[in-house]
């Protein structure tokens, strides 16, 4: 889909805003008295009242170039931001995309906490966003079923302010749909080895790109992660993907790691039949890295970044690890297994390691769908985050907030960390009690960081896909992309030159 910038946009169909109460804005205005009041009237009998992404549907009356006119609420005036404005946008392109419309115009306004030139860039990048389609295994879509829309039309006096913000937030589309992407592969075709070659192909845009096999992760002595692969017939990776875009090329990367279990059967701690397909989104931390790298590398960030994920399969095959086994991990410590299924902590506990051993970063940042506990604390909404570091916290909470992948601060302590003591290793990798358990994997990956590190732990474990019928029009497939937009925000925000 095409998104151009243009002083007058001309097409099938006219998106304009409204505000709560159904106030039509300037452009809307102009529209309604131009065509004797039609779009208050059909407002009117709509109910329309100018909530977020409510839409009034309008026949375009004669006289005007558009075949139908959609009046899109906005929410509160005052409240509205960027976000709003997206998703303004993306309600605009879902009504639009399958419709049998080929060009579509949006009409952004400027809002009392946002300026028309970044209105019209929040609105091109939601309409990329809501753009999105998984369909790569579908062959018999009805041409109804077929996108039919091709070009996007910002209208907008003098462009060029809007364009070159839409230029870098293109890059971070690209990252977001590389994620989703990752995430909605079926597991037959994404596992280690294959994931591992999409993140070779990053190298064309200027990563550097490093792929471990399981014999080095042997010598490098990382047990833990070994553990989890050796159930399965696919063998693990581990993928190391730099980008050096500081002007001071030896100043020291911030490190990003991510949980890469392309499938989590749970191991021989099985998990129950129900519902396990969606454990082909156990590897959403490692495509959330994979995109956030992806965008800075697109953008060209002044940063230096160092992208880890731990790519394994978590099956119960004849080779698998038994609950009470005991590994060694990279860092020395050993931990013994109790639940084969909590083993998103056993491969972070030594591609942390790694990450801080290979890249000596300034700050960590771990993302992972570790924890169903986390889900039952903050819902599909937040994310879980966990951090020893405050300027770090804050710096990720605002980031987040910035971009609609929000974050809630959770505890860390010497209560909690004690759960995880063991009698028989120097820690046990589950509690045994059904307490706190999200806050207990934040804990046992913070036991692999080291100190005066700045680390944080991330548990997007109901953020990176969402279930059911959730309605979201900035991300209309099942995978979110969580975390791409927050980690680019937070490197531009907080670590470019
Ligand atoms: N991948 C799961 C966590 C998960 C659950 C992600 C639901 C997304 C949706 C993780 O590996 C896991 O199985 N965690 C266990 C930990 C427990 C055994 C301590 C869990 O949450 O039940
Ligand atoms: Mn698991
Ligand atoms: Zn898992």
């Amino acid at each position: 889909m095409d998104i151009r910038f243009v002083a007058a946009g001309s097409g099938d169909v006219l998106a304009v805003m409204a505000g709560e109460g159904g106030e039509l804005l300037a452009s809307a205005q102009a529209l309604d008295t131009a065509t004797g009041g039609r779009l208050s009237k059909a407002a009117k009998a709509a109910r329309f009242t100018g909530g977020p992404g409510q839409v009034v549907d309008v026949l375009a009356p004669e006289g005007v170039d558009f075949s139908r006119i959609l009046v899109i609420g906005i929410g509160k005036l005052d409240a509205a931001n960027g976000l709003a404005v997206e998703r303004w946008a993306g309600h605009a392109v879902k009504r639009t995309l399958t419709s049998g419309a080929e060009k579509l115009v949006l009409q952004p306004e400027a809002l009392p906490g946002v300026s028309k030139a970044d209105a019209g860039a929040h609105a091109a990048l939601g309409a990329r966003l809501a753009a999105y389609r998984f369909d790569t295994y579908r062959t018999k879509l009805k041409p109804e079923q077929k996108p039919t829309l091709t070009t996007v039309e910002v209208a907008l006096e003098g462009p060029a302010a809007a364009r070159a913000r839409a230029d870098q937030d293109a890059a971070v589309v690209e990252g977001v749909f590389f994620a989703r992407d990752l995430v909605s592969e079926p597991p037959n075709v994404l596992y280690p080895e294959s994931f591992a070659e999409r993140l070779r192909d990053l190298e064309t845009i200027g990563v550097e790109v490093e792929i471990l096999e399981p014999a080095t992760m042997e010598k490098l002595g990382m047990g833990a992660l070994l553990g989890v692969a050796q159930g399965s017939a696919r063998p693990a990776r581990l993928v190391s993907m730099k980008w050096n875009g500081s002007s001071s090329k030896n100043a020291k990367p911030i490190a990003l790691v991510g949980k890469g279990v392309t499938f989590d059967t749970g191991g021989i701690s099985l998990k129950p039949g129900a519902g396990m397909d969606e454990m082909k989104g156990d590897m959403g931390g490692a495509a959330a890295v994979a995109g956030a790298m992806k965008a800075i590398a697109l953008r060209k960030a002044k940063a230096n970044v160092v992208g880890v994920v731990a790519l394994v399969e978590n099956m119960p095959g004849p080779n698998a690890q038994r609950p009470g086994d005991i590994v060694n991990t990279m860092s020395g410590q050993t931990i013994e297994v109790l639940n084969t299924d909590a083993e998103g902590r056993l491969i972070l506990a030594d591609a942390v390691w790694y990450a801080q051993d290979k890249f000596s970063p300034s700050a960590v940042i771990d993302l992972a769908t570790l924890t169903g506990a986390v889900i039952v604390a903050l819902g599909h909404e937040n994310a879980g985050l966990y951090a020893n570091d405050e300027d770090l916290a804050q710096a990720i909470i605002s980031a987040g907030a910035n971009e609609g992948e929000t974050v809630w601060r959770m505890p860390l302590s010497a209560a909690y960390d004690k759960m995880i003591d063991t009698p028989n290793a120097d820690m046990k990798n589950i509690s045994g009690k059904p307490a706190a358990g999200s806050i207990v994997g934040a804990q046992f990956i913070k036991r692999f960081v080291k100190d005066g590190t700045p680390w944080a732990h991330i548990d997007i474990a109901g953020t990176a896909w969402k279930p059911g019928p959730y309605e979201d029009p900035l991300s209309p497939a099942w995978a979110t992309g969580y975390g791409v937009r927050l980690l680019n925000r937070l490197i531009a925000a907080k670590y470019e030159d």
